[in-house]
């Protein structure tokens, strides 16, 4: 449903036409334009104002049994604001968010739907709502021209949930901007009632410079009609669902989530790492399916996931396109506090000596392990330190110690690594979480512990600081196990 260049300059000439809704009681009579009509979901009673939200949050549930007019007032905003640290793009939105707000209906009401373009916008806009039965989905009443207001009219007829967008020429671009959002529609005898419920929305961004980039980065056409995006983000920006912006739960409460996705490009497969949707309504449709691990969310299509939480902890919210998770931000949390249940997820138990080739190989004593490496030369440090590099530390800071802008620091060059030894042996015994600033940029990551035992920590970190410019120095044995004796 969506329109051409023609047809948007076309409307563009046109005078505007509002249709005039009059809804006469509750008798179930209403009229459009002066023609009586009535519903097949019941009398239409009285008029209300939708309430709007921003993502993550959804209006509450609908208590009404009857379908009603319900009136949008949605405006159309165009600004600069960041899509990852230190970098700001251009985005257009529904009601100034990306998803735009969510929309929360009943089936058989009458939508008047006023879209209001700001008289800051420098483009017109409009709107396709895939809730829409009619040519464009509303795209052709709904094309406003900036400082104009368009009205038009339709009744909500099918349950389930459905992606809006704007669908002015040149569509892929708007959308790429930002400009898609959800409409749910209550079936009529309501959602099933749930603790929490929750709006998150996927997109592609397509940038001039590359993931991380600083700077107001511009829109890349070649990029997006190549489809390969430089950031594939849940609700509009690098960490919009992380750290104290991460959703919640408690433990014992069921959360729904309304999924969508805008593109305009990539399908999603979206996965909560740790969780299993008990209920998943297949593509925001009645079609109900159970014991879902991930579902595949199309471009311009919705999913409605209902799991329950069992117990605490954090939970990852991604696209199982996993690359797109890890190095392009489509990672959200959903963080959820409460008494632990060890029946239905231990931890770790047990951190015990492995033994392939049976008990016959003595295990050394910690202490002896402790005293032959510390003759380590530092050839000897730099050989086994570039192999335990090679297995735990390259994928994040990359073969040249380079690391990945926006996402993990560089250890080529770096000041906060050279600086301080037990600060770089803490951080590998501990991990290291927060903002950190490594030759004047701020990082915000995450550095799990790492698995390697003190003699491999003290060859890495002599291979790193021995290797890619950095200025050397053995890190000894003795050095490692006073660090974590200091702890
Ligand atoms: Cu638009």
């Amino acid at each position: 449903m969506l329109l051409s260049i023609l047809t948007s300059l076309a409307f563009a000439c046109q005078a505007p036409v509002a249709p005039t809704l009059v809804v006469e009681g509750g008798d179930g009579v209403t009229s459009i334009n002066g023609v009586t009509v009535s519903s097949e979901f019941g009398p239409i009673i009285g008029e209300e104002k939708a309430v709007l939200t921003s993502p993550p949050n959804v209006p509450a549930p609908i208590d009404r049994n009857h379908p009603t007019k319900l009136i949008v007032d949605l405006e159309v905003l165009e600004f600069i604001a960041p899509i990852a640290d230190g970098v700001d793009y251009t985005f257009w939105t529904f009601g100034g968010t990306v998803p735009g707000s969510f929309i929360r209906t009943r089936v058989g009401d009458v939508v008047e739907f006023n879209l209001h373009n700001n008289p800051s916008s420098k483009m017109p806009h409009n709107i396709d709502l895939h809730a829409v039965t009619g040519p464009g989905g509303g795209a052709a009443a709904s094309f406003t021209a900036p400082g104009h207001t368009s009205q038009f009219s339709f009744q909500v007829t099918n349950p389930g949930l459905y992606v809006y967008h704007c669908a002015t020429a040149p569509v892929g671009m708007h959308i790429a901007n930002g400009m898609y959002g959800l409409i749910l529609v209550e079936p009529a005898k309501g959602m099933s009632p749930v603790d929490k419920e929750y709006y998150i929305m996927q997109g592609d961004f397509y940038t001039e410079g590359a993931y991380g980039e600083a700077g107001l980065q511009p829109f890349s056409m070649k990029k997006a009609l190549q489809e390969i995006p430089d950031y594939v983000l849940f609700n509009g920006s690098v960490g919009a669902m992380v750290g104290d912006k991460a959703i919640t739960a408690e433990v014992g409460e069921s959360v729904r989530l309304y999924v969508g996705n805008g593109g305009p490009n990539l399908v999603s497969s979206f996965h909560v790492i740790g969780e299993i949707f008990d209920n998943l309504y297949v593509e925001g449709g009645s079609l109900v399916n159970h014991n879902v691990q991930t579902t595949l969310v199309p471009a311009g299509g919705s999913a409605i996931a209902e799991f329950e939480v069992e117990v605490p902890g954090t939970f990852i919210i991604v696209d199982h396109s996993i690359f797109r998770t890890f190095n392009k931000g489509a990672l959200g949390m959903l963080k959820v506090t409460g008494p632990e249940d060890l029946l239905v997820y231990s931890g770790k138990q047990d951190d015990r000596i492995y033994q392939p080739e049976g008990g016959a190989v003595q295990e050394i004593p910690a202490a002896e392990a402790a005293k032959t490496p510390t003759t380590r030369t530092l050839e000897e440090r730099m050989t086994l330190g570039e192999r335990s590099y090679k297995v735990n530390c390259l994928a994040c800071h990359q073969a040249n110690g380079e690391g990945i802008k926006g996402a993990f620091p560089p250890l080529a060059k770096s000041d906060y690594l050279m600086a301080d030894t037990k600060r770089a042996i803490d951080v590998m015994h501990k991990g290291l979480s927060g903002k950190i600033t490594v030759n004047g940029v701020e990082y915000n990551g995450v550095m799990p512990k790492v698995n390697m035992n003190d003699d491999e920590i003290a060859s890495v970190l002599t291979y790193i600081r021995n290797s890619w410019g950095n200025d050397g120095g053995k890190v000894t044995l003795k050095e490692v196990l006073e660090a974590k004796a200091a702890h």
